[in-house]
């Protein structure tokens, strides 16, 4: 799967992940007060394209009555999934009680789950940090969200394996998600946190026995990532022969989400917002120092165009 990425994983992301073979993208948290504001997902960003589905949506809060309208809105909107955010580990999210913090409130968590599967027909999912801190009064709430919802029928939990104060410091513990699948071999169980490379990835994913993966930072301007997975899971290459776009196509990729992004956003926006994007696209270049040095500075949309002709001849 595409995970959430707030900022990132909009329409043009999530389009290209689809196109290299992805099984299932998600947009980025939203707010469930902002949801049930209806001009809200009148907005562009939320017009989903024939050839995007399925896709996921995702929610932030904490009263379950307002979690329950907002994602009555997302489905009738077109999204087909809504996954309820309790890991977001931001500061200005946890200082409102939100996402994270939800964590050591076993209880609230799975009332707002239980309000929400009661009202929309469409698969319910959470996405879990391991705790709010390595205490093990944490780690118990922790056990005990995940064996509530199993038993609510929660359709799947997708598992970052750190805790909230760690926000994205140290390493995914991938022995949890494993030893959740273990535990609750009925429940779809994904797999989240520094997936990067497809070789990895696709360790990560037989050796927890998890369901899927979420990638996350490993696809920000490396969409291809998806198709390399799925050669190496369908077992016919080495991973030396996996797909590996030269220059050229490197190019061709980073124009063709270019053009999907001015869908969304006026041509001034997209190359301003574009700029996350290509210093990450340019990490694959041969020469990345320059190359995502002068990526990131063009200016107008004619720079940028001049630009990736200069350095991937297209
Ligand atoms: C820029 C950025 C934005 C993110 N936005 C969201 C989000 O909106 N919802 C969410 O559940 N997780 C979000 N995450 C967390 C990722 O989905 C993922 O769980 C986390 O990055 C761990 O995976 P990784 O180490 O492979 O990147 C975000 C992460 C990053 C880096």
């Amino acid at each position: 799967m595409q995970a959430s990425l707030s900022g990132y994983s909009d329409r043009a992301m999530r389009t290209l992940a689809r196109q290299f073979g992805c099984e299932l993208t998600f947009s980025g948290v939203m707010l469930d007060k902002s949801v049930c504001y209806k001009p809200f997902l009148r907005k562009i960003f939320h017009k989903i394209r024939d050839d995007e589905h399925p896709v996921g949506s995702q929610l932030l809060g904490t009263d379950p009555k307002t979690m329950t309208q907002a994602a009555i809105n997302l489905c009738d909107a077109g999204y087909d999934i809504v996954d309820l955010n309790f890991a977001c580990p931001a500061p200005k999210v946890l200082r409102r009680g939100r996402g994270g913090a939800m964590l050591d409130k076993p209880r609230q968590v799975i009332e707002i789950l239980r309000a929400v599967k009661d009202a929309v027909k469409k698969p319910v999912m959470m996405k879990l940090r391991i705790g709010v801190d390595d205490s093990s009064a944490s780690h118990e709430d922790f056990l005990q969200i995940c064996e509530e919802a199993v038993a609510e029928g929660v359709d799947a939990l997708i598992i970052h394996g750190r805790t909230v104060s760690q926000v994205f410091r140290g390493h995914a513990d991938w022995n949890i998600v494993a030893e959740i699948k273990k535990q609750y071999p009925q429940a779809v169980i994904i797999g989240s946190g520094d997936l990067f490379n497809a070789a990895d990835i696709v360790d990560k994913l037989k050796t927890s026995g998890a369901d899927g993966v979420a990638i996350a930072r490993g696809a920000i301007g490396k969409p291809w990532i998806f198709r390399q997975i799925k050669e190496l899971l369908e077992g016919h290459l080495p991973v030396e022969k996996i797909y590996q776009p030269d220059i050229k196509e490197q190019g061709q990729i980073i124009l063709e989400h270019f053009s999907l992004l001015t869908e969304l956003y006026e041509p001034k926006k997209s190359v301003w917002y574009f700029r996350k994007f290509l210093s990450h696209y340019g990490r694959s270049h041969d020469q990345p120092g320059k190359v995502r040095r002068e990526l990131v500075m063009a200016k107008d949309e004619a720079a940028l165009m001049d630009t990736i002709k200069k350095w991937y001849g297209v």
